[in-house]
This record gives structure tokens, sequence and C-alpha cells, in this order.
């Protein structure tokens, strides 16, 4: 067992709360705040997080209890808690293993991982890693031929769900990422490099392996015709020159015929026009906060997207999620199961796979808690009767 693994495995590392401390003392400022924080003033970053603090349960006392079952269905896929990992770019500079250890993970807990296009790893050995279902987040960034090939690709390795994200037509303002200077760590030449140095040195466990990783990976998903992988550094500009529109997805259709899910839906009317193009599924986001700052919490939308979608699709939501307690929240409100982000992410920049494996432990043990103490027999028997709250 490594000192990280062990320190995640600490009887004292009870929520995700800890798991975010431990990786606060592991990883360099640089990148711990790249994964903590949101867009502008993170205003909604912190909504995401108010929003399930407002929502109180109902409990029935007194009620017979056999053991929970946590199971739900979805896009043909059973898993065995309504907890999915969300896409996380760039998981490679959490931790060498990155998102190989992370899909991992959820493979053996029994739950699905989504791969970003920003991914440092090859989604053939992505998937290959997972015993579990595993997506593929699509951006744009390299053109529509990278993309036909990263799709292309995606269906030979056995990917069951294409994740379309479309709030990214520009990289979000992450005040804290220009502040720490985090381009030029990823770009520049190496004299640029210095001023990291102190905080660098100060985390030899990180430095040692992100050396023997080889430094800044390339995007080996993103193959840009007559080029090769697409530099890490040129993703962010990259984003803006190919948003993905309403307009694309008949292309993308034509190439992917599997469900399609739309990530970053917060009202209504896009809803149904994702579900009108024939995805399968939305996604209620706001990017953990980290794009449009001012965008409303998820959980306060989510009603709104439910009762829009009608049934017509699944409907997931993320932000904000960090305990059991929350997930059950938004499946109250309607939500098949939630995505997580940081939760996770804190998790793999402490210790890789076995603090992703940590992650879901605790989000498990929480439901299974949360659900008894509420008097619910199970996931599937979760509905608004069990919460009271300001999203009603
Ligand atoms: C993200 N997110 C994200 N989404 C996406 O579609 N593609 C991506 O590459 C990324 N990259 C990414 C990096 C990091 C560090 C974070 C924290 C998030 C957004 C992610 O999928 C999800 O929507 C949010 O993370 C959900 O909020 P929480 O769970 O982090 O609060």
């Amino acid at each position: 067992m490594t000192y990280a693994s062990r320190a995640v495995a600490s009887p004292r590392v009870i929520n995700i709360e800890d798991l975010r401390s431990v990786a606060r003392r592991r990883l360099p400022k640089v990148i711990f705040d790249y994964i903590d924080g949101g867009a502008e003033g993170e205003v909604t970053l912190r909504e995401n997080r108010l929003a399930f603090d407002a929502v109180t349960f109902r409990p029935r006392q007194a009620v017979p209890l056999s053991p929970a079952s946590l199971g739900v269905r979805i896009l043909n896929s059973d898993l065995a808690l309504p907890v999915v990992l969300a896409p996380v770019g760039y998981s490679r500079l959490m931790h060498p293993a990155g998102e190989v250890a992370a899909a991992r993970a959820a493979g053996k807990a029994g739950t699905a991982y989504t791969l970003s296009t920003i991914s440092g790893h090859r989604l053939e050995d992505v998937k290959a890693a997972s015993a579990g279902p595993v997506w593929y987040q699509l951006y744009i960034v390299g053109g529509r031929e990278a993309a036909e090939e990263a799709i292309a690709r995606a269906r030979v390795a056995g990917f069951s769900a294409l994740v379309v994200t479309v709030d990214t037509p520009i990289g979000g303002m992450r005040e804290r990422d220009i502040r720490n200077g985090t381009l030029e760590l990823l770009n520049g030449p190496p004299w640029s490099k210095l001023p990291f140095l102190p905080q660098l040195l100060a985390h030899p466990g990180w430095l040692t392996h992100f050396l023997l990783d080889g430094g800044v990976p390339t995007l080996p998903n993103v193959v840009i015709p007559g080029r090769g992988p697409m530099l890490l550094d040129d993703a962010r500009s990259a984003l803006s020159r190919t948003a993905v529109t309403w307009q694309d997805l008949s292309w993308i259709r034509d190439m992917w015929r599997g469900p399609i899910l739309i990530k970053g839906i917060l009202t209504g009317d896009d809803a149904r026009r994702a579900v009108d193009e024939g995805a399968a599924g939305v996604v209620v986001s706001n990017h953990g906060g980290r794009q449009l700052d001012g965008a409303p919490a998820t959980l306060r939308v989510l009603p709104e997207v439910v009762t829009a979608v009608n049934g017509r699709a699944v409907v997931l939501m993320d932000g904000g999620v960090r305990r059991g307690g929350d997930v059950v929240k938004a499946l109250c409100l309607g939500a098949r199961a939630v995505l997580v982000g940081r939760a996770y992410a804190y998790g793999l920049g402490a210790a890789g796979e076995a603090g992703v494996t940590r992650a879901l432990e605790i989000l498990r043990a929480d439901l299974e808690r949360t659900l008894k103490l509420l008097g619910c027999p199970s996931i599937a028997a979760l509905d608004r009767s069990y919460v009271d709250g300001s999203t009603r």
C-alpha cells in the first residue's frame, strides 16, 4: 500500500471534504485549484451546493426495511448505484494513471465512467480497464475529422454512450487558473516554469509521478489528420473554434448509432430540443460552475427539465454532489442518477485508483444510510414526497 492510498484509507477520511483536504495536501496548488475552482466569482459553484442544503427530507419513521436496493438501469446498463463518474479533463495531470484508474475504480464499484475528450490516455486503454460501462464525452476540439475518428474508435472499443457537452462554446473564465498561471505550466518555454518550482518541489510525490510519466501528456484521442495527437495546451483555444451546435447533432447521429446524452442543459426548452433531436437523455449541468457564472444551481432547474422531458428520455444531473444525501435529493426531484466530477477527482488527485474507490465507497455508504433513515426501501421508490424545500 502506498503512502497516498494509506492516507485515503485512514479512518479520518470519512467524507468527500476529507478527500478534498488530502488532495489539497498532495497536489501542487496549480493542479488542486484547477480541480476545485469555478468560473469568475464562483457564484454558480457555490449555488450548486447551497441548493442541496435548501432541500430538507420528510422521513417516514418506524418502517420495516430490508437492505436497500441501490441499483438503477440507465441506457440499457444495470448500475450498482445511481452515481456515474463525470468527464473530467486533464485527469492524467492529477495522477499518471488518470482516466484508466478512474474507469477501473468505477467498474469495480459497478458503475459507469465517462471519458473526456481532453484525456491523456488512449480511449481503448480506458475502456479495457473497466468492468463496467464506459461513455465517451465529445468535444469537437480538433475539428470534425478528428471527432469522427474518435467516435469510430469509441464504437469499436465498445463505449456504450456518447455524451455531447453543449455548454462550452468557449472555455469559462477560471480566475484561479489565470492567477496561478496554469497555462504557462502546461505551455510555455522551460524558463516560464521557474516560478512553479517552489510549489512543485513542495509536492515531491506528485512531481516524481509527473516526471516519470513524461511530463505534460498529449491528447491521444484528438488526432489531427497529418499532425498527430493534439497538444494538451492547444485544447482550450481549439474549443472556441469548434463549439458544438444543434446543427452538428444529425452529423453526430449518423456516426454514432448508440445512445446520445446531451450534457449542459439548464432549461426545459433546451431539454425538449435535445429530445426532439433524438437524444436518449440529458444531463442537467452547469459544468460544475466552471462555465457561465450566474447560471442557476442545477438542482433548482432539475424539476423544470424533468417536466419538459415528460418521460421521453432519461434525465441525469450533476453539480455540487458531495454526499449520498445529495444524490437522494436529486433522485427525489426526478433525476434517474447523478454524475459526480470533483467528488472523485479529489480522490484521484489524492491517491489515484484507491482515492476514486474511496470516494465511491463513501457515497455508497451514505446512500444506504440515508435511504434507511428516510424509511425508503429502494432508489426506485424515491419521489418528491420524501423532500420538502425551496425547489418544490
Ligand atoms: C470538468 N467537467 C467537464 N465536463 C465535460 O463535459 N468535459 C470535460 O472535459 C470536463 N472537464 C472537467 C474538469 C474538471 C477538473 C472538473 C471539476 C469538471 C465538468 C464535469 O463533467 C461535471 O459537469 C462537473 O464536475 C459536475 O460538478 P461537480 O460534481 O464537480 O460539483
